[in-house]
C-alpha cells in the first residue's frame, strides 16, 4: 500500500474518529469477498467472467439474464454451485463493518454480494440492504410461487452429483423454473432498496444527521447502484476503499473525496488502529477463526475452470444439445433482443446498454 493511500485511510479515519456521532453507510461489491476466496466478477484474469468466456454465453453476465437463464439454466446453475453460502468465512472488512454496528456507527451497509457475508459477520439485517437479492428465498420464474431456500439448494445438490436438466428445480403449480430472488438483469431491484435509500439521503441534508459514505470493493459498472455515489449530497464527504479508481470518483471526483486505492482488508486494518479498535477486530478474527492471511484463491479458481472446462465439453457434445431445444439460437437471439427492450433505469442495465448509458 502506498504512502499516499496509508494516508488518506488515516484522514478518514481522523474525520471518523474527531467526529464520534456521525454515522457511516457502506456500499460494497465483490472486491471486498475476494480475500475470502471467492472471485469477484470483471478483474481481468481472476474474475469471475472472464471465466465464464469458457460456457460459450453470448456475452458474460448472460449468466444473471432472466431470458438466456429461462432457455439455459445451467450456467447459472454453475456459477450457483461457486458461490452459494456457506463455504466461506467473512473478510477482515466485514468484521469492520460488524465493529462499526458495535460501536454504534453504522447506519446501513448497501451490498451487490450474494454471498451473505455481512450476515455471517453478525451484522443485523435491519442494516444490511442486500441490493441484488439473495439465495434467501425463492420463486417460480412463470407463475412467482414463492419457495423456500432448501427447495434450490437440494436440486442444485442434485445437479452437482447429476448434471441433467431433469435435476433443475421447477414449480409444483405449473413446472416453471424456480429461481432464487437474486436479482438478475432485466428484473427489479428489492423495493425496500428504494425505499431506504431515499430515507438514507434525507439524513445526509442535516448537518446533525448527516453520515459518511464509504464505497468499497466494487467497479460501479450496474446500475441503479452505481449512481448511488452520485447522489450522496456534495455536502457528505464520500471515500472510495478500491483496488482502482471507479465510478463518480473518477468521472465527476469531487474536493472532498478520500481516495484509497488498496485491498480492502489493509485499509479494514488501519482504520481499526486509528480507532482505537484493533483488540476487538483481533477477538472478532479469531471468533470466525480466519486466517490472518489473506488465501490464496488460485485453487479456487482453478476448480472453477475445471468445471468450466468440463461443461464446456458437455455443449459442444452433440447429445448434449439434445436436452436443449433445436430451435435454442432462434430463441436465444429473440430473447436477446427483447432484453434490450426490457431496460429501464430502474433495472440493471446489461453491460452493453451501461457503456452507451456512460458514454452520454
Ligand atoms: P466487480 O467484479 O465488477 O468489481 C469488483 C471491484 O473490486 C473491482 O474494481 C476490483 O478492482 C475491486 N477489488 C477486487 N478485489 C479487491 C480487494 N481485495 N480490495 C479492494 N478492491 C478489490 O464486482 P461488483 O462491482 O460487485 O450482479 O459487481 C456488481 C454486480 O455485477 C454484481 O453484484 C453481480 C455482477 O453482475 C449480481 O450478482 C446480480
Ligand atoms: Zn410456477
Amino acid at each position: 500500500m502506498s504512502k499516499d493511500h496509508i494516508n488518506a485511510t488515516k484522514k478518514l479515519a481522523k474525520l471518523l474518529h474527531d467526529n464520534p456521532k456521525q454515522k457511516v453507510i457502506f456500499l460494497v461489491g465483490a472486491g471486498i469477498s475476494t480475500s475470502c476466496g471467492i472471485p469477484d466478477f470483471r478483474s481481468p484474469e481472476t474474475g469471475l467472467y472472464h471465466n465464464l468466456s469458457k460456457l460459450n454465453l453470448p456475452y458474460a453476465e448472460a449468466v444473471f439474464d432472466i431470458d438466456f437463464f429461462e432457455e439455459k439454466p445451467r450456467p447459472f446453475y454453475m456459477l450457483a454451485s461457486e458461490l452459494y453460502p456457506g463455504k466461506f468465512k467473512p473478510s477482515k472488512f466485514h468484521l469492520l463493518l460488524k465493529l462499526f454496528q458495535d460501536q454504534k456507527r453504522l447506519q446501513r451497509i448497501y451490498t451487490q454480494n450474494i454471498d451473505t457475508l455481512e450476515r455471517q459477520a453478525g451484522i443485523s439485517q435491519a442494516y444490511i440492504i442486500e441490493a441484488h437479492g439473495s439465495f434467501a428465498e425463492n420463486h417460480c420464474i412463470n407463475c412467482n410461487k414463492i419457495y423456500d431456500m432448501d427447495i434450490f439448494k437440494k436440486h442444485l445438490d442434485k445437479y452437482q452429483k447429476e448434471p441433467i436438466d431433469k435435476n433443475f428445480a421447477r414449480c409444483r403449480s405449473c413446472n416453471g423454473l424456480i429461481k432464487p430472488n437474486i436479482v438478475f438483469f432485466g428484473e427489479d431491484l428489492p423495493k425496500r432498496f428504494f425505499a431506504t435509500w431515499d430515507s438514507d439521503l434525507e439524513t445526509m441534508d442535516d448537518k446533525e444527521t448527516r453520515p459518511i459514505v464509504i464505497v468499497a470493493g466494487t467497479s460501479l459498472t450496474v446500475y441503479p447502484f452505481a449512481s448511488l455515489p452520485t447522489e450522496v449530497s456534495k455536502d457528505t464527504t464520500r471515500a472510495l476503499i478500491n483496488r482502482e479508481l471507479v465510478g463518480d470518483f473518477k468521472a465527476s471526483p469531487r474536493k472532498t473525496d478520500i481516495i484509497i486505492e488498496c485491498n480492502s482488508d489493509d485499509a479494514a486494518d488501519i482504520i481499526a488502529k486509528e480507532l482505537g479498535w484493533s483488540k476487538q477486530l483481533d477477538d472478532l478474527i479469531k471468533e470466525h477463526d480466519l486466517l490472518t492471511t489473506i488465501p490464496d484463491v488460485t485453487d479456487e479458481l482453478e476448480s472453477i475452470s475445471k468445471e468450466l472446462d468440463k461443461l464446456t465439453i458437455k455443449e459442444d457434445d452433440p447429445k448434449a444439445g439434445e436436452e436443449e431445444s433445436s430451435d435454442e439460437n432462434k430463441k436465444e437471439n429473440k430473447s436477446n433482443s427483447s432484453k434490450e427492450n426490457t431496460q429501464t433505469e430502474q433495472k440493471i442495465p446489461a453491460k452493453k446498454d451501461f457503456s452507451e448509458s456512460k458514454s452520454t
